[in-house]
């Protein structure tokens, strides 16, 4: 008999893929996906905890699906992700209608969970896991997230992750580069690989390395990675990114803050003048890339002062694009514990004035493209407007085309028409 999972995913890329895995370990297990919970036999929220919001979310989603299994009482309900591996079986006091809990770390332990063989919580600590490669079912059939490392050992003062996630654990390279093989042998075209803290990759080799390696696997003509780590950042791997040409334009290089004192209380190991020599030296070294960033806004005993040297470090740097968070208390960091915890009112002022600031640098910086000459891989359709399609500049910016007639996957050169807040508009040339 044919079973149905809904799986609903929350968080990150690396719960992105996860869910991926599920789904790939399951269908081995004869079941198929579907997008109505009503109908599924076993419904799981992939979890993440990195904000309070993330968790409330899934929390009032999870006393929604209650009421199905009322219904069906034959429907399994599984908590996997980021919250599943930090409140353990804690989650069946809350409710009680769970039926079994597992961590990151433990998706091979699925096939036993679903059937009872096992007890209803998997959160062990799993080394094993680097060398475990489990089936994933992709979404895309053009792009492919290859995971490279499991867990991180940074412990910036905020976060949850470490906690979460475990310890920092590389794949060896040859397993790395035998998914990438394949994944060319069944015609995906971009890869991006996926840990907390990628460069600082280290198996049997370091990650500018593993960069040169998978640059020779025939058939990929994108490699991108996420996310990197400004301490981690070497010479040896901006020099890579310049030499690759299959390693793309792009570095997703979270700053948190502008304030080195505010630097300092998060752990993060870098000042602002070091996070600047950084960014100077890609800009020389790798010419027209593109910088994208994480800030948190109102971090506790960030003082006005500190919040106006993030603002002026904006305008100084000139990202491309940011995602900005208000500062949230993850229960078990030092943060939640620290002094001077800030007022929701401050935060969210501090936080929208650096979303402003930078929505008109982000647009300022896509008009500046207008005229330039870019490749473009196409993604489909675009989801907004049939008449168009879609497909990324090597340096990550989405680009909207009148629709040709072009393959998914395809790589074109477009003349870029148009710059907008959140994308570019172009047109097809010959090349
Ligand atoms: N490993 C990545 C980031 C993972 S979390 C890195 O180190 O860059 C993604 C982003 O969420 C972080 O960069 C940070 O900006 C934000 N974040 C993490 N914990 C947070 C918290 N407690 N409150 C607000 N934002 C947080
Ligand atoms: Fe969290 Fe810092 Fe690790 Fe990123 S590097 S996952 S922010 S502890
Ligand atoms: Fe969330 Fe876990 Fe990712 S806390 S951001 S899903 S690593």
């Amino acid at each position: 008999m044919v079973r149905t999972v809904y799986i609903r995913t929350f968080g990150c890329q690396m719960n992105v893929h996860d869910s991926e895995k599920i789904l790939g370990v399951l269908q081995k297990e004869g079941y198929s996906e579907t997008e109505d919970p009503r109908k599924a036999d076993l419904i799981i929220f992939n979890t993440c905890s990195i904000r309070q919001r993330a968790e409330h979310k899934f929390y009032s989603e999870l006393g929604r699906v209650k009421s199905y299994k009322k219904r069906r009482s034959k429907i399994q309900i599984a908590i996997a992700g980021c919250i599943a591996q930090h409140e353990g079986e804690n989650i069946f006091k809350k409710a009680p209608y769970v039926d079994f809990i597992f961590g990151p770390q433990n998706i091979h332990m699925l096939k036993d969970l679903t059937s009872g063989r096992t007890a209803p919580v998997a959160i062990k600590d799993n080394p094993e896991i680097v060398i475990t490669d489990l089936p994933a079912k992709r979404a895309d059939g053009v792009k492919a997230w290859v995971t490279i490392m499991y867990g991180c050992n940074n412990f910036c003062s905020y976060c949850i992750v470490p906690y979460t996630r475990g310890r920092e654990r590389s794949r060896p390279s040859e397993n790395i580069y035998s998914e990438v093989a394949e994944l060319a042998d069944k015609g995906y075209k971009e890869i991006t690989l996926l840990g907390q803290n990628v460069n600082s990759y280290r198996s049997d080799i370091d990650f500018p390395g593993l960069l040169r390696r998978l640059d020779r696997v025939g058939g990929i003509e994108r490699i991108r990675f996420v996310t990197s780590h400004p301490g981690d950042l070497s010479g040896e791997l901006i020099k890579a990114m310049s030499g690759l040409s299959k390693v793309c334009e792009h570095i997703h290089l979270p700053m948190q803050s502008g304030s080195s004192n505010i630097l300092r209380l998060m752990n993060r190991g870098y000042t602002y003048d070091d996070y600047i020599r950084k960014v100077s030296s890609l800009r020389e070294k790798v010419p027209g890339i593109s910088i994208t960033s994480d800030i948190i806004a109102g971090f506790p005993g960030e003082t006005e002062d500190d919040h106006l040297l993030t603002i002026e470090a904006l305008k100084e740097i000139e990202f491309d694009g940011i995602f900005a968070f208000k500062f949230s208390p993850r229960p078990g960091t030092r943060a939640a514990e620290m002094r001077g915890h800030l007022p929701e009112e401050v935060k969210s002022e501090r936080l929208s004035q650096i979303l402003e600031v930078q929505e008109e640098i982000t647009e300022i910086k896509n008009r500046s493209l207008e005229g330039t000459i870019q490749e473009i891989l196409i993604e489909g359709g675009s989801e907004t407007d049939m008449e168009k399609l879609t497909g990324r500049t090597r340096t990550n910016k989405i680009v909207n085309i009148p629709k040709i007639d072009v393959e998914k996957g395809s790589i074109i050169s477009v003349e870029i028409t148009k710059g907008r807040k959140h994308s570019l508009e172009g047109r097809p040339i010959k090349k």
